[in-house]
């Protein structure tokens, strides 16, 4: 069977086009020798790991949008039942779990957008030409990513707009001109925790299509943030307080981002719950909370071996709920 048509019939209405001017500074490279084998390998991976959203997803089973789902208690994760507390009742359930991975998904979609522009962007702007090579070769990937995403929010039949937190956290980052910090934010924030929760879609989702499409990303954002790690190893090491102060703040303010749009303001707005008790549900449901600290614990591990989970950044997270205080202090 042939797959489902990729074109965006997805109405996005007035707000179809956001654009973001920015000041950049582009930078080339005359020297063409490979300075770093590590980089050049990962390219090598990233160029033998291409897949076609097409053709290497079976896209035939179906799926009805708001139909019963299969019995929760076979699955794992945070969707097994329904937690005490809920905001809705147990014949409403399924219902919210439709609406929560409609707003998953389209929330991948769009948050492949932010990475496949802020990838164009590292191609710019980076000095060396082995990170040019695959931050290219990660433009192909992050188009993969939304082709594949678009693909299936079409066959759902259902999106949300993006979140406007991720919205914020995606502006921010393709405005910066530090190169560093368009790294920083996508490829260690942004894709580290895309890469957690690819990994538990393909783990717990009631869907084979979804599972087979977070996998197959999975496998390139797992490169993708080992690419950003590589990239900004050591280089903290040189920079001045004040500009270490910078990035503190850069990653604060996008912790706090990320965090906010798990507090689900839409899905709570279209399933009929007060925001208000949404929100207080979300900040503090045991399960959200261990989720959203699970959702983190790739973000914490890059920051601490480049030498960013500092004092500040660590109370913040502990603060946010987003690590667990440490036992040492
Ligand atoms: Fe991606
Ligand atoms: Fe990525």
């Amino acid at each position: 069977m042939s797959p489902v048509a990729s074109s965006p019939s997805q109405d996005f209405g007035p707000d179809r086009i956001l654009a973001v001017k920015s000041s950049i500074t582009t930078r080339f490279d005359w020297d063409y020798s490979t300075k770093s084998p590590k980089l050049r390998a990962l390219y090598e991976k990233g160029k033998a790991a291409q897949w076609n959203a097409v053709t290497d997803i079976d896209w035939t089973p179906q799926m009805q949008f708001g139909a019963p789902l299969r019995p929760t208690t076979e699955l794992r994760g945070s969707h097994a039942r329904r937690p005490a507390g809920f905001p809705l009742p147990e014949d409403m359930w399924d219902m919210y779990r439709w609406e929560y991975h409609s707003w998953m998904t389209s929330q991948f979609l769009h948050g492949e957008q932010g990475a496949l522009l802020a990838t164009a962007r590292l191609v710019e702007t980076v000095p060396d030409l082995d990170d040019k090579f695959y931050a290219a070769s990660q433009v192909v990937d992050e188009a993969r990513h939304v082709e594949a995403f678009s693909m299936y929010v079409e066959r759902l039949g259902h999106h949300y707009p993006i979140n406007p937190a991720l919205r914020s956290m995606l502006s921010n980052v393709v405005t910066e001109d530090r190169w560093d910090i368009i790294y920083l934010g996508m490829q260690i924030i942004v894709e580290g925790l895309a890469l957690a929760v690819f990994r538990l879609g393909h783990a717990t989702s009631f869907d084979p299509v979804i599972r087979q499409i977070t996998d197959l990303v999975a496998r390139d954002e797992a490169r993708h943030v080992a690419f950003g790690v590589l990239a900004l190893q050591g280089l903290y090491d040189d920079l001045t307080s004040r500009e270490i102060a910078d990035r503190e703040e850069f990653i604060k303010e996008a912790a706090l981002l990320m965090s906010r749009r798990f507090r689900l303001e839409e899905i709570w707005e279209r399933v009929g719950v007060a925001p208000a008790v949404g929100v207080e549900y979300a900040l503090t449901d045991p399960v959200m909370r261990d989720f959203r600290r699970l959702m983190f614990a790739k973000i914490v591990s890059a920051l601490a071996r480049l030498g960013l989970l500092t004092e500040g950044v660590r109370r913040h997270l502990e603060e946010l709920a987003l690590m667990l205080p440490s036992a040492h202090r």
